[in-house]
């Protein structure tokens, strides 16, 4: 099992259809800190929802060789990344995630993405990775900063949530970005 650990009590697993449970429980306990920006942590509801949700990673995984993964913490599941089919032409994909309030406020979603953007760019040598948040989803917006995605500029009416257009603010890192953070860190 691909088991990543990212310190203090943190890892990073491969998702699959066993953590179904853990996925339920997780989205159960956090469906409004989810809901508030991400719509399927209300429709998330049963063990089979679960596992719809962990099998379109899975086929993702199986078709562009980036997996979606299950953050957990001191052996629970606190969290996750996934991401957006992979456009080969363009070498682009885009990143998503979530972690359950008890876990944030410690680096852990800073850290996990550290580690999936090292699969992205080291092992698949892709060139471009975008992320999009709220305008207004600080804590989401922070993180982006953080791990040091470059703010592109604002998709007015980019995405839908809860039936209503609402604005992106569009993050992007190249390969070429990525190099040079990690030599200064
Ligand atoms: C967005 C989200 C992942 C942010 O989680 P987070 O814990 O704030 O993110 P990080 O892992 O980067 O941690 C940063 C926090 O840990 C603190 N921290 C502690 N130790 C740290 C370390 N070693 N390194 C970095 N940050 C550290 C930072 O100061 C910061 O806290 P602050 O917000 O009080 O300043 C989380 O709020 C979430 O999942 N929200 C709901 C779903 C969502 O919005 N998803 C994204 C949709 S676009």
């Amino acid at each position: 099992m691909f088991k990543h650990d990212l310190g203090d009590g943190a890892d990073l697993r491969i998702f699959d259809r066993v953590q179904a449970p853990a996925f339920l429980t997780l989205v159960e306990a956090n469906r409004d800190h989810f809901g508030a920006w991400l719509d399927w942590a209300y429709t998330i509801t049963t063990v089979e929802d679960a596992q719809a949700f962990i099998k379109r990673g899975m086929s993702r995984y199986a078709e562009d060789g980036l997996p979606w993964t299950s953050i957990w913490l001191d052996g629970r599941m606190v969290g996750g990344i996934l991401f957006f089919p992979v456009d080969w032409h363009a070498r682009s994909t885009m990143i998503g995630y979530w972690l359950g309030q008890e876990a944030t406020g410690r680096g852990v979603m800073s850290r996990a993405i550290r580690a999936m953007l090292g699969v992205a760019f080291d092992d698949l040598k892709l060139n471009r990775i975008t992320l999009e948040a709220e305008v207004n989803n600080r804590p989401s917006r922070a993180v982006a900063e953080r791990v040091g995605f470059a703010f592109e500029g604002v998709h007015r009416h980019g995405w839908v949530r809860g039936g209503n257009f609402v604005d992106m603010a569009a993050y992007a890192m190249l390969a070429s970005d990525w190099q040079r953070l990690k030599a200064e860190r």
